[in-house]
């Protein structure tokens, strides 16, 4: 089935220093655990395996998502839509869009964590094809427990 978003001006286009101010307001919105500024540098310059990409509706920043690639394997370390826009499809856009990009780079498995109370999270990966392949005991901060999903791309 077709994402929700589909039709809209969307664009995906690399996560650059000058987006790390506007990121760590998000990340305080949506996340428990922050990166630090200079974390946030390091990732978006410093740090060859990582790849981070903006979603845009017409120059709008509507969220960002990237992951590590080390070899074959893609790591999803971050996924966030902005709260005034989530729950439009704009996530599982996203998502696609990040596995587009891993498969180009000849990945040939993503894996990630996820909150096992995140059902948007989780319906979203469920729906592109991620599958559970354990549990992180007490994984977050506030000891909730992580699930961990792969996905097979070849
Ligand atoms: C997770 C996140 C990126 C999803 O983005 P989004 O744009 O809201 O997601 P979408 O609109 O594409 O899809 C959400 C899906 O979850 C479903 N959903 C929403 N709330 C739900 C709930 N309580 N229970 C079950 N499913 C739920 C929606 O129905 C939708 O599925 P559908 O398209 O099949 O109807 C966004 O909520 C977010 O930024 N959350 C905070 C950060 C975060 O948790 N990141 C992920 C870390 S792994």
């Amino acid at each position: 089935m077709e994402p929700k978003a589909q039709g809209a001006a969307l664009t995906v286009r690399s996560l650059t220093a000058e987006d790390i101010d506007t990121v760590l307001k998000l990340d305080l919105e949506l996340f428990d655990e922050q990166w630090s500024k200079e974390g946030w540098q390091r990732e978006v310059s410093g740090n060859g395996i990582a790849y981070y990409y903006v979603l845009e509706k017409a120059g709008q920043f509507l969220g960002y998502g990237g992951y590590w690639l080390v070899f074959d394997e893609v790591q999803v370390t971050r996924l966030g839509i902005i709260r005034s826009q989530q729950g439009k499809g704009y996530g599982d856009f996203l998502v696609k869009a990040l596995l587009a990009k891993a498969r180009e780079q000849q990945a040939q498995v993503v894996t990630l964590e996820v909150r096992e109370n995140n059902y948007p999270a989780l319906k979203i990966y469920t729906k592109n094809g991620f599958q559970k392949a354990g549990i992180r005991p007490k994984y977050y901060a506030n000891k909730d427990n992580a699930i961990l999903m792969n996905l097979k791309l070849r």
